[in-house]
């Protein structure tokens, strides 16, 4: 017997009770019933984004919403700035320019987090850049970039500030308003615990303003359209009814546990993976000062190919770690921490990676790793 436990940075882990909660018989989406579940989790939506604007639900996974954004707030020539620090920043730059943008893309050594001061530059030597597009959680590097310090440099100019939030909402604080972020994107298979396919974002006024005058074409991601239905309970299109019905059970969850306590749980689970790591005398990928919580991002030994942990480990003791992308395949291996994770799940991935390394030949103290996570963990 083998069970199997999931370790990548989405999907994630599924809790019982919202399997549950998906699992009662479907029901009409143009039912007063549906209305009513669609406008609970519209307003717990508000309280996990931290705000009183629009937050919409799309039936589609994060990009899909992100790429709505972009259709929905520019039009063909407007200049953006795209920071791009691994796979998901790069993404948002060919998404802009196949929309005939013209993006100016900052590229950031993988590993490191943007600077702001780069960016202030930017904007200041051209006051026609009317957006910046960030990933406030870069999944294939595990980096953090400093969202707030953005936003700062674009709530007093006419340019938007669009936040890939994917795997960053839900894990730490991201309050929209307070910070001044205008459109800002997330996705069901991360933070919310549910499996993939819904896309939410909350939208700013200043964005709503731009919506007036974006002629990106556009149809199904739509946001003024969506932004028309999802005001009065109901959705343009036939809505991802299941995992709505999940989203209020995950929503309910969270709310259970409180916001800030959700945001610490994330912290220390990330503070004890990276100390468990460090433990077993390897090496984190991301710059510490700037790590992710919804990840740890591990350097291989020297001379063992991360491939080749991620295979051993799964194969042997059921865990699954992600892979590293691009020119990091087969160089990093990165383990999940985000949603329906507590303590025990972080010493379960540690223990099966001392065993793994063990078993692989590296010379490893059984131990190590979960003895340093645990000193965390206790706190
Ligand atoms: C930071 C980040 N952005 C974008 C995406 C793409 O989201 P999706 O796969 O839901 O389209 C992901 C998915 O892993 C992600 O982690």
């Amino acid at each position: 017997m083998s069970k199997k436990y999931l370790f990548t940075p989405g999907p994630t882990p599924v809790p019982e009770r919202v399997s549950l909660a998906m699992a009662a018989p479907i029901l009409h989406h143009r039912t007063k019933e549906f209305e009513s579940i669609f406008a609970e989790v519209r307003q717990d939506l508000q309280w996990i984004f931290q705000t009183k604007s629009d937050a919409l639900m799309f039936a589609s996974s994060g990009t899909g919403a992100f790429e709505g954004a972009i259709a929905s707030f520019f039009s063909p020539g407007d200049k953006v700035i795209s920071i791009n620090g691994g796979k998901f920043g790069e993404r948002w730059t060919h998404i802009g320019k196949a929309y005939g943008l013209n993006v100016d893309e900052v590229k950031v050594e993988w590993g490191k987090a943007v600077d702001p001061a780069e960016i202030r530059k930017r904007l200041d030597a051209d006051p026609a850049i009317k957006g910046v597009f960030v990933v406030a959680s870069e999944t294939s590097t595990g980096v953090a970039n400093p969202v707030r310090e953005l936003a700062e440099l674009t709530r007093n100019r006419n340019t938007l500030i669009l936040v890939d939030a994917i795997t960053a909402l839900g894990v730490w604080s991201i309050p929209c308003d307070e910070w001044g972020l205008d459109v800002v994107v997330t996705g069901s298979q991360k933070a919310f615990m549910l499996p993939p396919g819904l896309g939410m974002a909350a939208v700013s006024a200043k964005a709503w303003k731009s919506a007036e005058t974006a002629k990106c074409p556009r149809y199904y991601f739509d946001y003024v359209r969506e932004k028309k239905s999802q005001e009065k309970n109901t959705t343009a299109y036939t809505p991802a009814i299941s995992l709505i019905i999940g989203l209020r059970e995950s929503l309910r969850m969270m709310k259970e546990e409180g916001l800030e306590n959700v945001f610490a749980r994330h912290d220390r689970l990330a503070r004890a993976c990276r100390a468990g790591v460090k433990g077993l005398g390897l090496k984190l990928f991301a710059d510490e000062a700037a790590s992710s919580s919804a990840l740890t991002t591990v350097v291989a030994p020297e001379g063992v190919d991360a491939d080749k942990i991620r295979s051993h480990v799964n194969k042997k003791y059921g865990v699954n770690f992600a892979d590293g992308q691009d020119h990091l395949k087969g160089k990093v291996f990165r383990i999940a921490h985000i949603g329906y994770y507590d303590r025990m799940d972080v010493l379960l991935a540690l223990g099966a990676l001392e065993m793994t390394l063990k078993d692989l030949g590296w010379n490893v103290k059984l131990g190590a790793g979960v003895t340093a996570a645990q000193a965390i963990l206790s706190e």
